[in-house]
């Protein structure tokens, strides 16, 4: 099977999905993604919970990475594994799992970035052959982070701009769970929104200089706004559900987008990317169209598969990582807060 192939097993545990991909010269022929539904009832992740879960995980996840490839584990040419940024306890389980595995098989081992292998997603096979040129912008918008990056070359990134409190990701997960919606609350209050008005009620916006965002005051304005409208009304937030949640999406969206307008116009870079959890986000992918439109931009929104936590990612930074030797010994440890 190997030959003059490029086979990478993608490794990924940085949060709550324990994930294993199989990539062939780029092209993705497995991704398999275990979700934990264990921290549902907690609104949010509890990071012992998911290193055990992991733990339990990584195992079958491989396995079945592998077996849905048709490959065999000898035909792997190389480990990549996120080695952060990401919950410490979560990075172990998938570090350790690709060193002893890349020492049993006696193969190279990769260590990536998380945050580098959501920007690179865009990088995986498609069939329209349809990748970004450097330099262009991605705007990375997760859980975890939410930064302004502008690509120079595969592993030469600057982040230009980054939230100063919460990503934009868990904008959307604490209001959610203010209003009683499940974790993770950003697929619900995107699906909730598309019946909703948008222009119904008002949240603030932040203004802060250069290309850093803001989303913390965000979050406590509509904390106070459903208090004082729960006091009057019980009912509330179950009457309004979908015009709070589409007002609410429409201004992290609004707010997202100013900085990136911004950046784009001083730096007159007109590829422009998106990536991570919070680019699944369907008023955020419609926008980045419309307003690509109106800027001249050539726009990547990558595919579904790849925007939320995900071994493919990382296996496509792994690949162009091997292409350059780029390898790691057994004493590589995991970095809970990894930079770019
Ligand atoms: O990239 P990701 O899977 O994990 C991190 O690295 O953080 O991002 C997860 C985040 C969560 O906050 C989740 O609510 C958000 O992505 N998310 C969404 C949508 N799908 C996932 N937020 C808004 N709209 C969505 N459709
Ligand atoms: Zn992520």
């Amino acid at each position: 099977m190997n030959g003059k192939n490029i086979i990478i097993l993608g490794i990924e545990s940085s949060c709550d999905d324990t994930s294993a991909s199989i990539l062939i010269n780029g092209e993705i022929k497995a991704n398999i993604v275990a979700g934990q539904s264990v921290h549902k009832k907690f609104g949010g992740v509890v990071p012992e919970l998911a290193s055990r879960a992991h733990q339990q995980n990584i195992i079958p996840v491989v396995d079945a990475a592998i077996k849905e490839a048709g490959i065999d584990k000898k035909d792997i040419n190389a480990i990549a594994f996120t080695r952060g940024p990401g919950l410490l306890g979560s990075l172990i389980v998938g570090t350790c799992f690709a060193k002893s595995f890349a020492l049993a098989l006696n193969i190279p081992l990769v260590e990536v970035n998380h945050m580098q292998g959501h920007i690179l997603a865009h990088f995986i096979k498609n069939k329209e052959n349809r990748y970004p040129n450097f330099p262009f912008i991605c705007m990375t918008v997760s859980g975890g982070h939410t930064q302004l990056v502008v690509v120079k070359d595969y592993f030469d990134m600057e982040v230009i701009g980054e939230t100063i409190d919460d990503a934009a990701g868990e904008a959307f997960d604490k209001a959610a769970k203010i209003m009683g919606i499940p974790y993770p609350g950003g697929p619900l209050i995107d699906k909730f929104s598309k019946t909703g008005d948008a222009k119904k009620f008002k949240f603030p916006i932040s203004n802060l200089e250069g290309y850093n965002y803001s989303f913390s005051g965000l979050k406590t304005s509509i904390l106070y706004f459903l208090q004082k409208e729960m006091a009057k009304n019980p009912l509330f937030i179950e009457e309004n559900k979908v015009d709070i949640c589409a007002s609410y999406q429409s201004t992290i969206i609004k707010s997202l987008f100013k900085k990136l307008v911004k950046a784009t116009r001083d730096l007159n870079i007109k590829q422009v990317a998106i990536a991570g959890g919070v680019s699944a986000n369907s008023l955020l992918r419609s926008e980045l169209n419309r307003i690509g439109i109106q800027e001249n931009w050539n726009v990547f929104i990558p595919p579904f598969e790849f925007t939320t936590d995900n071994a493919g990612m990382i296996a496509i930074a792994g690949h162009y990582k091997y292409v350059k030797n780029e390898f790691v010994g057994q004493d590589v440890t995991p970095n809970a807060r990894l930079k770019i």
